[in-house]
C-alpha cells in the first residue's frame, strides 16, 4: 500500500485523488489519508503531489513510521475524497515544514 506522510499535513492540494483509480483517498480537516484496504499499489498519486508526500510503504523514511498506523486509522473514520479541491489557505507556508504530525486535526 501507499501512504501519505508529512508534507501533506497543513497544505491538502488534493492532486492525488484526481488520479486514484480506486478512491481510496480519505479527507480530514488538514490532512488526506489512503486506505491500505483499498490501496492497489498503481503509484499513480506518487508523482501527482506537488511536496512529495506519498511513500510506498516499504519505502517510508523512518521519522515518518508513525504515518502508516495513522493512515490506516483515519481512513476508516473520515469520508472518502474524489475530485480535487483547492488546497488550504496557508500552503505556502506549511509546505517546506517538517514534524507536523502533532498538527493533525481529527
Ligand atoms: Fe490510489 Fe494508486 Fe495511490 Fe494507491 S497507489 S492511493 S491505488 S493512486
Ligand atoms: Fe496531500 Fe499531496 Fe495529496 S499534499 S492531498 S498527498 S497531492
Amino acid at each position: 500500500t501507499y501512504v501519505v506522510t508529512d508534507a501533506c499535513v497543513k497544505c491538502k492540494y488534493t492532486d492525488c485523488v484526481d488520479v486514484c483509480p480506486v478512491d481510496c483517498f480519505h479527507e480530514g480537516p488538514n490532512f488526506l489519508v489512503i486506505d491500505p484496504d483499498e490501496c492497489i499499489d498503481c503509484t499513480l498519486c506518487v508523482a501527482e503531489c506537488p511536496v512529495e508526500a506519498i511513500y510506498a510503504e516499504d519505502d517510508v523514511p523512518e521519522e515518518m513510521q508513525s504515518y502508516i498506523a495513522l493512515n490506516a486509522e483515519l481512513a476508516k473514520e473520515w469520508p472518502t475524497i474524489v475530485e480535487k479541491k483547492d488546497p488550504l489557505a496557508d500552503h505556502e507556508q506549511w509546505a517546506g515544514v517538517v514534524g507536523k504530525i502533532h498538527l493533525v486535526e481529527r
